[in-house]
């Protein structure tokens, strides 16, 4: 059974809506802990738009499973990674118009400038995954790198609008998770996964950890709203 990251992004996301201080990111963190999370998954985006470097001090120290940051080769942001020292950084692609990371990391084209950020990181003591599409090409550029960890994105899986397609995307899935492997790399996967869609990935041997962030939130917002009013309507 594969171990569970959860993204707490989106956590994030509902509390700039009015830069509140209400929704603390620590209590949601252990609250995903004592549920049975693995580990704890937070972009800190060049925008900030909605992690901050102050929440990933916070969490750094309250979290007690694995905290996976993930991160552009900025150079910033990675220096601020090896002062933080996550468990985990996973380095992903960021466009800044983008809703949410669209696709994986370039390895092929952006080799040396990953090469780079990989090296720092690593010599810092954090250990290093790549968000990468299925693709072997990817794989290779990644086996090349020396890293240990890729993380494969699942969005065209889940995106998928009919079954063939869907199997597709599920079958590249499967033989890139497989050669990943098979090159001594740990693998994980993420991206778009919810309730329904989960299962045949749940099934894939070779995929360790999968990180899921927005289909929990979602279901924590429909899920939680009526506790949520049954206390407010007990208060008036
Ligand atoms: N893994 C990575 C590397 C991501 O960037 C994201 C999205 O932030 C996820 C997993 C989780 O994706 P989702 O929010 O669609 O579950």
């Amino acid at each position: 059974m594969p171990e569970l990251g959860v993204n707490i992004d989106h956590i994030a996301s509902i509390r700039q809506i009015r830069d509140s201080k209400a929704l603390s990111l620590q209590q949601a963190a252990l609250i995903c802990e004592q549920a049975g999370a693995d580990s704890i998954v937070v972009h800190l985006r060049e925008d900030r738009r909605h992690i901050n470097d102050q929440d990933v001090s916070l969490l750094r120290r309250s979290i007690k499973t694995r905290l996976n940051l993930e991160l552009s080769v900025a150079r910033d942001i990675v220096d601020f990674a090896c002062k933080i020292k996550p468990d985990q950084a996973t380095i992903v692609p960021e466009k800044r118009k983008e809703v949410t990371t669209e696709g994986g990391l370039d390895a092929v084209s952006n080799f040396k400038k990953i090469k780079l950020a990989c090296e720092k990181l690593e010599n810092c003591g954090i250990s290093v995954s790549l968000f990468i599409d299925p693709e072997i090409k990817q794989i290779e550029a990644a086996a090349r790198l020396g890293i240990k960890k890729v993380e494969l994105h699942t969005g065209r899986y889940a995106d998928a609008g009919n079954k063939i397609s869907r199997d597709k995307f599920l079958n590249q899935i499967k033989t890139a998770a497989q050669l990943a492997r098979k090159k001594g790399l740990r693998v994980f996967a993420g991206h778009g996964l919810d309730y329904r869609n989960i299962g045949p990935i749940v099934k894939i041997k070779d995929i360790e950890e999968l990180n899921i962030g927005y289909s929990i939130v979602c279901r924590a917002a429909l899920f939680g709203l009526k506790q949520a009013v049954k206390e407010m309507k007990a208060l008036l």
